[in-house]
């Protein structure tokens, strides 16, 4: 072979060679070459109701805390609305308070205004169940934790960071308890119901009907939307249509207890001709106890500001929480009226 031939052939193996390196998967790649590992996905709750810039140490007076209030219907609500102010006031932390008058626009409308805002943690009473998932995917978006408080949302318990409230459910079947005890031979009874489709009124309404006895029979069931206003109205009309028919009725608070109690004195019936098992246990329902028109109050507590805020103290800092807490309630009879009358909070 010339001498030419053997210098083609070795600058070809030379170019193959490195042609072949460059292309060759390094065997073990440094640690340093590689790009930086995605973030391990944090779980849900850590990553999405995370803590707050000031966690460990954030206090009250680090808190804002966005109080969308679904209304003002009922003297519940009222109590309601004055627990959160006064624990705003005593605790220090700042409430951004709004009263949707009992539409879930406007509850939506506020919630977006203070995603807005930056607040630190987003209290929503939830008008109705049915709803929320776009605006709550918003808060989350935002790092804003959400406690769902008093009534429930249908959406998927990961949207939101906690519930704090009543179990609307279980109130439901003490009320059925009771209209049992009260109409052992039983009967037929009308149902005043709270506000359609909110968590209150489906709930009450699916317990009692599973735990009524057989042979009590709901003949009818119209909202009256947990005001007085609403609640006279519709009992009117129930006693003009079912004159001697009934013997009883469930109704969903004791602010449409008062108004229908109003319309059944106007028929000319009697404290307990009609057998009135009501919910809440407000000042108003107790006095009705003593005068003899309700005889089973199912207790359904307001009084949910101090809870929610250390809750929003925990969230804040990172701390762990429950992701469901139910109030702890009782069920009221006319005998202890009287005296427990000038003990009641609201
Ligand atoms: O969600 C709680 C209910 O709402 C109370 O029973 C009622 O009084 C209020 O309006």
């Amino acid at each position: 072979m010339k001498k030419s031939d053997m210098a083609k052939i070795f600058g070809l193996v030379l170019v193959l060679s490195m042609i072949l390196t460059a292309c060759a998967p390094a065997a073990t790649p440094a640690p340093a070459a590689q790009p930086p590992a995605a973030p391990t996905q944090a779980p849900a709750a850590a990553k999405t109701f995370g803590a707050a810039s000031c966690a460990p140490n954030c206090t009250y007076k680090d808190m804002t805390m966005c109080f969308p209030q679904l209304g003002a219907e009922s003297d519940w609500r009222t109590a309601d609305t004055a627990s959160f102010k006064d624990e705003s006031a005593k605790d220090g932390f700042k409430l951004v308070f709004s009263d949707a008058q009992q539409k879930q626009e406007n509850q939506i409308s506020a919630v977006r205004s203070c995603i807005q805002q930056g607040v630190s943690v987003i209290a929503l009473p939830p008008v109705v169940e049915a709803g929320w998932d776009a605006v709550l995917q918003e808060a989350k978006d935002a790092g804003i934790p959400v406690i769902v408080v008093d009534r429930s949302v249908s959406a998927d318990p990961s949207m939101y960071a906690s519930h704090i409230g009543s179990d609307m459910e279980l109130e439901g079947k003490k009320a059925g308890e009771a209209m049992n005890k009260l109409l052992p031979n039983g009967g037929n009874i009308l149902e005043l119901s709270g506000t359609t489709g909110s968590g209150a009124a489906t709930g009450r309404a699916k317990g009692f009907r599973e735990t009524l006895a057989s042979n009590i029979k709901i003949i009818d069931s119209q909202t009256g939307n947990f005001t007085r206003a609403e609640g006279k109205p519709v009992m009117e009309a129930f006693l003009k249509k079912y004159a001697g028919q009934v013997q009883g009725a469930f109704i969903h608070n004791d602010d449409m207890a008062i108004g229908a109690i109003e319309a059944i004195k106007a028929a000319g019936l009697k404290p307990g001709d009609l057998k009135i098992v009501s919910v809440d246990g407000t000042r108003g329902g107790f006095q009705a106890m003593v005068d003899g028109w309700i005889q089973t109050d199912v207790e359904c507590n307001p009084l949910l500001g101090p809870q929610v805020a250390e809750m929003a103290l925990k969230l804040m800092n990172g701390q762990p929480i429950d992701k469901n807490v139910l109030t702890n309630e009782t069920v009221y009879y006319p005998d202890k009226a009287a005296e427990l009358l000038p003990t009641r909070q609201y």
